[in-house]
């Protein structure tokens, strides 16, 4: 039994996750992990060489060429798709609209799941996902689902992708993230649940420093930290 301790965030599109999960990894020394990007990249992959979603044969073919690796310089998470950058490339749109669908992929999952638990085995981390806590780590230590208002959410994104995608418009960014919220919770494969021992945060009136309050009190509250 290893000792390491493993921060599970999971949650909607768009509802501070990632701000959370790094700026906790960063007061802790801890790994952060953004699952969220490891999916993205496999959607850029199949998008950019036609894997036909409904093909499981092209899919399970295309998941053997396809080679991830984080490389985390200052908690922002530097992604690479077969040794190539693509950490920009996999927050554009043509991405977003197709990571729903590619995620919900059995194949693809499992792939993804073996791999962040083994990045789990012997690191202290914070991972951030749709079912961390739930398929992932179910036994970690610490699990907050967080959830904010749509329409509050929508605008934080829409603010976040404008310098990389000056034609988007509040209402595409909006249509995104319901149409992600209903995949991500309706799909058939683990679909986005809260796990029973999750706290829950709501972040809609919340600051990103308080916020990170109420995650280090419960990481205290583990005791030794
Ligand atoms: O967190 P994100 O928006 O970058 O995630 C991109 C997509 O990947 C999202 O639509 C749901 C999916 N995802 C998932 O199914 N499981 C995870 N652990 C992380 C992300």
């Amino acid at each position: 039994m290893s000792n390491n301790i493993i921060v599970a965030i999971d949650g909607y599109s768009s509802c501070g996750k990632s701000t959370l999960a790094k700026a906790l990894a960063k007061k802790l020394h801890f790994i952060y992990v953004d699952s969220g990007a490891m999916y993205r990249a496999v959607a850029l992959y199949f998008l950019r060489n036609n894997v036909d979603l409904n093909n499981h044969e092209q899919i399970a073919e295309a998941l053997e060429k396809i080679h991830l690796n984080f490389h985390s310089r200052d908690y922002q998470t530097h992604i690479t798709l077969n040794d190539e950058e693509v950490s920009d490339e996999i927050r554009l749109m043509p991405v977003s609209e197709t990571v729903s669908a590619v995620s919900a992929i059995r194949e693809v999952r499992k792939e993804m799941v073996k791999q962040q638990q083994r990045m789990g085995k012997s690191k202290n981390i914070v991972m951030d996902g749709r079912d961390i806590g739930t398929a992932v780590f179910p036994d970690a230590p610490l699990k907050i689902f967080m959830t904010a208002d749509p329409k509050v959410r929508a605008e934080r994104r829409y603010k976040e992708m404008l310098p990389k995608n000056p034609d988007i418009t509040l209402e595409e960014v909006f249509e995104n993230i319901a149409h992600r919220d209903y995949q991500d919770t309706t799909r058939t494969e683990s679909p986005l649940v809260r796990a029973e021992d999750a706290i829950i945060l709501d972040n809609t009136n919340l600051t990103p420093e308080q916020q990170l309050d109420f995650a280090l009190e419960k990481v205290h509250d583990l005791g030794n930290y």
